[in-house]
């Protein structure tokens, strides 16, 4: 299947975990051989939010901490790019085109951010309806989507499946909760919609999850 991977900054860099990063090359060399085309998407985490602090700190208006911001994500998805050598784009994809285009020539896609004003999960969610992907799997530092922040709610259920207008709704019930709007950004939520792209939301502590929510295994918060 076509697939695009959205490894969050906050399970890969925050702090930068090398062996994480390591059991993710490995997943996505079995992907590859598997014969999925994946399209992974990597975020800066904090060390991306710390540079946003310093180049505020500057001065620097918004567009340009944004753009400090992807060079942090784009040396993180250089790590993978370099781990796994001539099975990915050597060059990292600065447009969804150039990402279409090294996916067309079998390789795994590593990106990291785009353009000022988005985020990796509008990045992840553009180069999904691109390339027109059957799955887009985001490996976050939870569990799935709750009906609440658990991170402030010790009651907080974990919803299996919901529909996109459901989590529209959740974000709209929630919209003075920062945290639950993390799990996926509500610009990408509606560029998945409307490109009736299947979401999983999964653990990515544990990798083998990406590889249950691609086999089709219940696990974490389907979205469709
Ligand atoms: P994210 O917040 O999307 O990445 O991007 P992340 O670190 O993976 O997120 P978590 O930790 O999993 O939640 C970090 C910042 O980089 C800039 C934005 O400022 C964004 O908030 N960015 C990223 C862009 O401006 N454009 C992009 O295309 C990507």
């Amino acid at each position: 299947m076509k697939l695009v991977l959205r490894i969050g900054g906050s399970v890969v860099a925050s702090p930068i975990n090398p062996k994480l990063i390591l059991e993710y090359v490995e997943l996505l060399r079995k992907l590859k051989r598997q014969g999925h085309e994946i399209v992974v998407v990597i975020g800066g985490g904090s060390l991306a939010r710390k540079f946003i602090t310093i180049a505020k700190k500057l001065g620097l208006k918004e567009r340009d901490q944004d753009e400090v911001a992807i060079t942090v994500s784009r040396l993180f998805a250089q790590l993978f790019v370099k781990k796994l050598r001539a099975l990915s784009c050597q060059n990292i994809p600065t447009t969804t085109v150039q990402a279409t285009r090294s996916l067309k020539d079998g390789k795994i896609v590593i990106m990291g951010g785009l353009k000022p004003g988005i985020t990796t999960d509008t990045v992840a969610a553009l180069v999904a309806e691109k390339i027109g992907a059957d799955m887009l799997v985001k490996a976050t530092d939870q569990e799935g989507v709750y009906d609440k922040d658990p991170r402030k709610h010790k009651d907080a259920v974990k919803l299996d499946n919901l529909s996109f207008e459901d989590l529209t709704r959740i974000f709209e019930l929630d919209k003075h909760e920062a945290g639950i709007h993390q799990i996926l950004d509500p610009e990408a939520v509606k560029i998945l919609k409307r490109s009736h792209v299947k979401v999983v939301i999964v653990d990515g502590f544990n990798p083998n999850n990406v590889l249950l929510a691609v086999k089709g295994k219940r696990i974490g918060t389907l979205i469709s």
